[in-house]
């Protein structure tokens, strides 16, 4: 007769279980020295071998051949056990036995000594399913619990299991299990079954199963079922992975912002009867791969892809800029959650691909950042900017830079010049010198603001684009002033010119530290910033001395 994998696979010894060591290690330390608890409490998602360790702690018990906390698996007790003939191991599904009246008679049940073996033990499962009354039947036994009896409740809601019962159980949190422990298993269990197993198919089912080995075991089950080695692709193809090629096709139209080739591609798909709100929900999952790409070391263990669609997808990502990729994924969740509340997805989809391809003719936060960062871009390079992409004040013409030997002002110039005589309240105190009548900042006693990576880490939610412009920065601390030292231009250049900017940085200061503080620019003394030269700084500081409005203070 068949058996399912999986069940065949069941470990039998606190040795044979994957990637939970620290478990594993302290309850066979604890059968060896007699010192188990009166009740377990397992959890932990699914697949994770709380089940698994539920019967082997069950066995290890009562196994009068128990070896280092192992039990031996073939005495009559162990065989008993596994097979169900053991009366008093007895496992319970709460899920199908949420009724107090199961739990009335366990404990009836309990407080008879074994018969067979040394510890009746109760195993129930899916614990957080039980009644409250059956809650409150099982506490009344776990408060005096007979010296014979072994509770182990498992459960992947620990949350809803209440407090009372929690504090009277050793609980143990079963991990999900990394993608090479779950390929390292499935290749013992393709040797012993004689067939073939990419290392690279079995670490793609790993990421698959989400850390789970049941779901692994079962996916790789169904791929030998198919025939054959097990390859990447052929795990892909029994997964119902959709290939990415059509995502990779759009997000390519995407970054060379060719509307019509997207609006083409989006069209030629829904002719093909894809699932518009499918299709947007994919690209959301695959610019969130490409943004992983782009910030993590090791994208790899996190995108689930074959290899080769992950070689495109970095190409792809290497040829986009971060904000740029943002943005994109700001319009497609925007337009999912829009996708929900009409009939016409087709349309909401065509007008993220326009804003997508288009950021010029948008005005939020993002689509101006992700405009800026090409700009910078374009500049570092030398390269020319289109005019048509980049609004006028971005890019000053030279003819603005000069200073007006008339004397005579200009309408674009008026506001400027008001601005600059306002108090240069958040430049930085070595940068210029400050002006009279403003307290005076002792730079001297800045000290590294030790909190920074938490301000930012409260940034990734409420200004992702901030926090990317971000990465790699240090911040100093002097009085109320917090000085940044960030090594992107265009931080300073959002800081300046976006007022959201500035309040979700102080936002994000107050509230790591409940302070307000002030912001300014860190320079240090010894390394001016014509040190290295950036073309868009010099840029800027020449549109500054021409009295361009590029600081706001
Ligand atoms: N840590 C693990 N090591 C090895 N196999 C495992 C592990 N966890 C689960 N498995 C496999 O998955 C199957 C189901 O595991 P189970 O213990 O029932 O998971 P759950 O945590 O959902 O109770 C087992 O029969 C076994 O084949
Ligand atoms: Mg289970
Ligand atoms: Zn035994």
């Amino acid at each position: 007769m068949y058996q399912a994998l999986y069940r065949k696979y069941r470990p039998k010894t606190f040795d044979d279980v994957v990637g939970q060591a620290q478990i594993t290690r302290t309850l066979q330390n604890e059968v060896k020295t007699g010192k188990t608890a009166h009740a377990y409490l397992f959890t932990g998602s699914r697949g994770t071998g709380k089940t698994t360790c539920s019967k082997i702690l069950a066995k290890a018990v009562n196994c009068p051949n128990a070896v280092d906390g192992n039990p031996c698996g073939t005495c009559e007790i162990c065989r008993g056990i596994d097979d169900g003939s053991v009366m008093d191991v007895l496992e319970i599904d709460a899920a199908s036995n949420s009724g107090v009246d199961n739990i009335r008679q366990l404990r009836e049940d309990a407080y008879f000594a074994p018969g067979q073996v040394k510890y009746r033990v109760y195993i129930i499962d899916e614990t957080h399913m039980l009644s409250t009354g059956a809650f409150n039947a099982l506490l009344k036994i776990m408060e005096e619990p007979p010296p014979h009896v072994l509770f182990i409740l498992a459960t992947t809601e620990v949350h809803k299991v209440p407090a009372t019962i929690l504090s009277r159980c050793q609980r143990f949190d079963f991990r999900r299990i990394s993608s090479e422990d779950i390929a390292g298993y499935l290749e013992k269990i393709a040797r012993q079954e004689g067939v073939q197993l990419e290392h690279s198919a079995g670490l793609l089912i790993g990421k698959l199963a989400d850390g789970g080995m049941r779901d692994a075991i079962s996916l790789l089950d169904l791929c030998i079922s198919r025939g054959g080695a097990v390859t990447a692709e052929s795990v892909a193809q029994a997964a119902g992975l959709a290939g990415s090629g059509h995502l990779l096709a759009l997000s390519r139209a995407f970054a060379k912002q060719d509307t019509a080739s997207a609006l083409e591609q989006i069209g030629n798909l829904h002719e093909q009867s894809m699932d518009m709100d499918r299709l947007c929900g994919d690209l959301v999952a695959f610019y969130r791969d490409l943004m992983l790409i782009k910030t993590v070391e090791h994208p790899e263990r996190l995108v689930v892809a074959l290899p080769e669609e992950l070689e495109e997808m970095r190409q792809l990502a290497g040829q986009m800029n971060l904000s740029g990729i943002l943005y994109t994924l700001s319009v497609l969740q925007e337009t999912q959650n829009r996708m929900s509340r009409t009939a016409n997805r087709r349309t909401e989809l065509e007008m993220a691909a326009v804003r997508v391809c288009n950021p010029v003719m948008d005005q939020s936060a993002e689509a101006v950042l992700a405009r800026l960062e090409a700009l910078e871009a374009a500049v570092r390079s030398g390269a020319a900017v289109p005019v048509t992409s980049v609004p006028e004040q971005e890019l000053p013409p030279n003819s603005r830079l000069e200073p007006d030997p008339a004397g005579s002002v200009q309408q674009n110039r008026e506001k400027p010049r008001q601005r600059r005589e306002e108090p240069a309240q958040e430049q930085a105190p070595a940068a210029s010198p400050r002006p009279a009548g403003d307290s005076a900042v002792d730079l001297s006693a800045a000290k590294r603001f030790g909190p920074w990576q938490e301000v930012l880490g409260r940034l990734i939610k409420s200004n992702p684009p901030l926090f990317a412009a971000l990465k790699q920065s240090d911040a100093y601390e002097a009085g109320d002033l917090i000085l940044i030292d960030a090594k992107n231009e265009l931080f300073f250049k959002l800081i300046r010119e976006n007022a959201f900017a500035k309040d979700s940085l102080r936002d994000a200061l107050m509230a790591q530290t409940g302070k307000r503080y002030r912001l300014g620019p860190y320079r240090p003394q010894e390394q001016p910033a014509q040190q290295q030269p950036d073309p868009l700084e010099r840029l800027m500081e020449s549109a500054r001395q021409a009295g361009i409005p590029v600081e706001e203070t």
